[in-house]
């Protein structure tokens, strides 16, 4: 059974504080034409003192719940995409809960690490199939900088903070204006790539001894020649299957918004799909890699900069560690 759902607001939030190429030139060994070169990024948001995953997602989820014309009492479900939770326990998605006012929703975070938001929309799509009157609070939400070594310049030169928020329920006969209606999401993962792009400190796997030191592990490590490769694959091949299985073509797509990893692999992944520069979202170059925001940021950014207009047809697509990727179309 394919049951859609409808997006009824969009909402994110970016740290003020930019780390512009020329800041990280000070940093470490790298500079401005490396970085443009390699990546297309040119600055990125990173949290200050006292920012955090529940303070980015409480911002995002109040632009969105406006952008809905609701109130958070309204919300049933509130799930948080993160891999940079404010702890371990309890869930960011409790205490983004807190922060909103209120009691008594199912609350949960998703682990998808830059997948985390097409994971946490599927998990609201079979939460509105179970529950067809639910309020669903999605937002996907990282301070990656809080995991970055900025003495490692193969890695911090890539990514940034922010957050993305949207409000789904069910498609029931009412299909207020402005929203979207999702048509399919699209899941998969391999597990057997763990290793080329992941965060192992503090995990049960390598537990933290009390007095023990911080090694790299706690940092992003990645595989970046791999990671690009298998990306660039993935994101290509699920979008191409989630055009066929809907019989559609290139033609159809308005605005394709990929994960915002690099400009590279979104060139990369435009080529394979034959989808025209023009229709092709970015947003890369001055926030980076924001992780499991980054397509809710440029999704809420291109509606909110009338990129996408009304009737527009939408095609997602995510990669991020696990690995994982997947695709959505959604109808504005
Ligand atoms: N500044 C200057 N030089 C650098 C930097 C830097 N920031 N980082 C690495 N280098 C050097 C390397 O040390 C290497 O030097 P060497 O030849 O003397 O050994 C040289 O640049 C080339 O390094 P490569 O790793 O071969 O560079 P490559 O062309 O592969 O680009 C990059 C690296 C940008 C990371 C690329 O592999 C990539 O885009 N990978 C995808 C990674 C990614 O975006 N991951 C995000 C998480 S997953 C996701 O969201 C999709």
């Amino acid at each position: 059974m394919t049951t859609s759902c409808i997006i009824r607001g969009l909402g994110h939030c970016v740290p003020e504080n930019r780390l512009t190429n020329a800041d990280l030139e000070r940093m470490c060994d790298t500079n401005d034409e490396w970085i443009t070169t390699r990546t297309g990024i040119k600055e990125r948001r990173i949290a200050s003192e006292g920012e955090t995953t529940v303070s980015l997602s409480h911002q995002a989820a109040l632009m969105a719940l406006d952008n809905a014309g609701m109130k958070a009492e309204d919300l049933t479900h509130i799930l948080v995409a993160t891999f940079t939770p404010d702890a371990y326990i309890p869930s960011a998605a409790c205490m983004l809960a807190d922060r909103l006012g209120i009691k008594g929703r199912t609350c949960m975070d998703i682990s998808a690490a830059c997948s985390g938001f097409l994971f946490a929309l599927e998990t609201a799509r079979a939460y509105v199939c179970l529950h067809p009157e639910a309020k669903i609070l999605v937002t996907a939400t990282d301070v990656v900088s809080s995991r970055v070594d900025y003495s490692d310049r193969s890695i911090c030169v890539l990514f940034g903070d922010g957050a993305g928020a949207a409000i789904i329920t069910g498609a029931g006969a009412d299909f207020p204006n402005g929203s979207g209606r999702v048509l399919d999401v699209m899941l998969a993962t391999d597990g057997s790539a763990h290793d080329l792009l992941t965060v192992k400190g503090g995990g049960s796997g390598s537990p933290v001894k009390p007095g023990g030191i911080v090694s790299r592990d706690f940092f992003v490590q990645m595989n970046g020649r791999e990671v690009y490769k298998y990306a660039v694959r993935a994101m290509s091949s699920i979008c191409r299957e989630m055009l066929e299985k809907h019989g559609l073509t290139n033609d159809e797509v308005d605005v394709f918004i990929p994960h915002q990893a690099n400009l590279r692999i979104i060139d990369a992944v435009g080529t394979r799909l034959e989808m025209p520069t023009e229709k092709i979202f970015t947003n890369v170059h001055k926030y980076g890699n924001t992780s499991a925001a980054s397509v809710i940021i440029a999704l809420s950014e291109a509606r909110q900069e009338g990129v996408i207009k009304d009737g527009n047809l939408v095609l997602l697509s995510t990669f991020g560690g696990g690995f994982t990727w997947g695709s959505a179309l959604v109808r504005f």
